[in-house]
Parts: C-alpha cells; sequence; structure tokens
C-alpha cells in the first residue's frame, strides 16, 4: 500500500462520535494515517507536539483549538486543514491562509438541516400551528376549531421574504420552488440575473419586509448586518407576518421584536437570539405568538454524520488532487458566516 498521509483529529470528544461513526472512520483511514483514538481540544504538551510535527492534514470540527502562528511553526508538514463543522473564523487565524494551509468547511453540509428547518417552520409559522397549539391546549372542552375562512394564515400563495442568498439561504430557495410562492430576496451580493436564477424576485431590504407576509433570515453575523431587522423595518412587516431567524441574533434589534410581537402584530420564529440564551422570564420565552429553539437547526443527532461524510470527501478531493468543494477563500472572509 503506498504511504498514507498523516492526518490528525482535532475536534471535542462529544462531538467526535456523532461526526465521525465508526463506518466512516473505517473509510477516512483508508486515505489517510490517523489515529482514531486521539483528538486533540490542545496542542500543548508533548503528544501534541508530536502528532503536530508529522501532521500533513489537520481534521478539525466543533471544540477545535486555535490554529494559529504557533500551531503552523509545530506543524511543518501541514497542507491542509479540513473542518468537520461549520464556520472557521473562530478558530483559523488569517496566518493560515497566509502560509497556504488549505483551509476547508463543511459548512455546505450544516446548511441542510438549517435549510430543512427553516421550510419546516415556515410551513408550520404559516398556519400559526404554535400558537393555536398552545391554544388549543389551553382551552377548556367543547371550543369550537380555531380556523376561520379568510384569516390570512397558510403558505398558499403568500410572499416569502428570504434575506441572504447565503449557503443555507440557496437551500432554502431551491427548497421554495416547490412550493407556490412569491420569493423575495435581498442580498447585496447577487444581482438580478443571479436571484432570477434562485427564482426570486431581488428587492430591497424595505421592499422586502412590507411585501413579505414570511421572512426568513440568512445572512452571516458581520457589522452590517447588526439590527438589519430594526424596529423602522419590523414595522414595516403586513400584519400577521412571522419572522424565523436560524442565521444569528444579532440580526435583529431584539427589544424592537419583542415590542413588536407582544402586540400581536407579527409572530416570530427564533431558532437564534441576542443574548442566547435569552435570560430566564424573557418575554419573548412566554409570548403565545413566539417560539424560541434553543439553536438547534444546524447538524444535531444523525445530522452530525454528514459534516463527517462531507469531511472525509474532501480528504479524498484533496488527495486526489481535486477541488475542493468547501474550500474557504480568504477573501470572502469579510462577508461569510
Ligand atoms: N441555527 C444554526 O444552527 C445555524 C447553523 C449554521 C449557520 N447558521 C447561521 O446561518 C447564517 C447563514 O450561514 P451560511 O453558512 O449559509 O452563510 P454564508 O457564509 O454562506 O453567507 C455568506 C453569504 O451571505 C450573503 N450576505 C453577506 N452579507 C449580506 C448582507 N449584508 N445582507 C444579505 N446577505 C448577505 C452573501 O450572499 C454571502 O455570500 C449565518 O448567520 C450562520 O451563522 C446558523
Amino acid at each position: 500500500m503506498p504511504r498514507r498521509p498523516v492526518a490528525v483529529f482535532a475536534i471535542a470528544p462529544w462531538a467526535f462520535g456523532g461526526v465521525f461513526p465508526a463506518d466512516l472512520l473505517a473509510r477516512l483511514r483508508q486515505l489517510v494515517d490517523i489515529d482514531p483514538t486521539t483528538t486533540f481540544t490542545s496542542f500543548d504538551g508533548p503528544a501534541a507536539t508530536a502528532a503536530l510535527a508529522e501532521a500533513e492534514i489537520l481534521i478539525t470540527g466543533w471544540g477545535c483549538p486555535r490554529i494559529d502562528a504557533a500551531v503552523l511553526s509545530a506543524a511543518p508538514r501541514l497542507r491542509a486543514l479540513v473542518h468537520a463543522a461549520g464556520t472557521v473564523k473562530a478558530h483559523v487565524d488569517p496566518v493560515v491562509f497566509e502560509s497556504g494551509v488549505v483551509v476547508s468547511s463543511a459548512a455546505e453540509a450544516n446548511a441542510v438541516p438549517v435549510a430543512d428547518y427553516t421550510i419546516a417552520m415556515l410551513v408550520l409559522g404559516a398556519k400559526q400551528v404554535f400558537s393555536r397549539a398552545r391554544r388549543y391546549a389551553a382551552a377548556t372542552a367543547g371550543t369550537p376549531p380555531d380556523w376561520l375562512a379568510g384569516d390570512g394564515t397558510g403558505l398558499h400563495h403568500c410572499t416569502v421574504g428570504v434575506v441572504g442568498a447565503s449557503r443555507i439561504g440557496r437551500h432554502v430557495l431551491r427548497r421554495l420552488r416547490r412550493f407556490d410562492v412569491e420569493v423575495l430576496l435581498y442580498d447585496p451580493y447577487v444581482n438580478a440575473a443571479e436571484a432570477a436564477r434562485l427564482g426570486a424576485e431581488p428587492v430591497g431590504l424595505d421592499d422586502l419586509c412590507r411585501r413579505s407576509h414570511l421572512v426568513t433570515v440568512h445572512a452571516p453575523a458581520l457589522p452590517e448586518t447588526r439590527h438589519m431587522l430594526d424596529a423602522r423595518r419590523l414595522d414595516l412587516l403586513p400584519e400577521n407576518a412571522v419572522v424565523v431567524n436560524t442565521a444569528r441574533g444579532s440580526l435583529i434589534d431584539t427589544q424592537a421584536l419583542t415590542r413588536a410581537c407582544a402586540t400581536g402584530r407579527i409572530s416570530a420564529i427564533l431558532d437564534v437570539t441576542d443574548p442566547e440564551p435569552l435570560p430566564p422570564g424573557h418575554p419573548l420565552l412566554a409570548m403565545p405568538n413566539v417560539l424560541v429553539t434553543p439553536h438547534l437547526a444546524g447538524a444535531q443527532g444523525r445530522e452530525l454524520r454528514r459534516l463527517g461524510d462531507f469531511a472525509v470527501a474532501e480528504v479524498d478531493r484533496l488527495l486526489n488532487g481535486a477541488p475542493l468543494v468547501g474550500r474557504v477563500e480568504p477573501e470572502h472572509l469579510p462577508h461569510i458566516a
């Protein structure tokens, strides 16, 4: 058997087994020489130093220590960093990109469950399922059915505003093609022709807010996206609009959202909040028209192996000289998650 490149795991043990189940580890071990029983959450100490000295590929994941100049000098053979999770911004120092080490992320694989969650929430949110279920649970026996003809609920022929044709936003846009809805898109990086290819009408964010029955937020947290849905824009939303946020809490002004939802004029479904988690007793947690989930839209449980699958496929591509699907280019960092 030809010499396999040496790879090293740096991923938290709590995530490791889910991301790399035994069969996936076996596949990976056909490609690289890797110790499947050791994963580093710190690069301090003799074992990490010895592993880094040989490492050609670092396979990272949640809980990975920061990869910086010190790690690079301890790992002179390193040529690729394959991240079996989403963003690399938190743990990959810019010096890594400057060094020529190739960086790949499994954000594309993590986008799939977030898009699935989003579509589920758009369907259920449009029907006001969560608030109606709460009212039903609280009602006494014999309460008449809680639905009306012409009450403005339901997905049929409504307008969905997508904020950000990001990886997740694009998965959502693709899934929305199956529904008979009008789709608006706000994304300053997407031109009209591309928006049309994505099945959406490109609009400004104010226009999107004015026209959308459902707004779903998929932009990255950046200085320019902070509070992009502020009090003024929330006021533009039509009566009974539903805001779904699976992106980052900072994109919506929490105080303004709390005030808007308290009036009952709009509803919200929030997988992310600012602050996160919300403090116990926060008004949003008790509102019947607000559903808050604990940042669970991304890969969880069985979905974790999708990240490992993606990472193993990236290693395969790397070793075969094929372009990496999840390659992170340094020039994209200022406007990606
Ligand atoms: N809830 C979860 O579990 C979960 C999981 C993964 C990602 N996320 C979040 O979802 C969001 C999308 O993630 P991703 O990996 O698809 O992002 P991404 O890195 O693909 O997003 C980059 C794209 O966003 C768009 N964009 C950039 N600036 C924008 C702006 N000002 N307005 C509108 N669009 C803009 C551009 O098209 C850009 O290419 C991020 O906020 C991310 O943190 C949440």
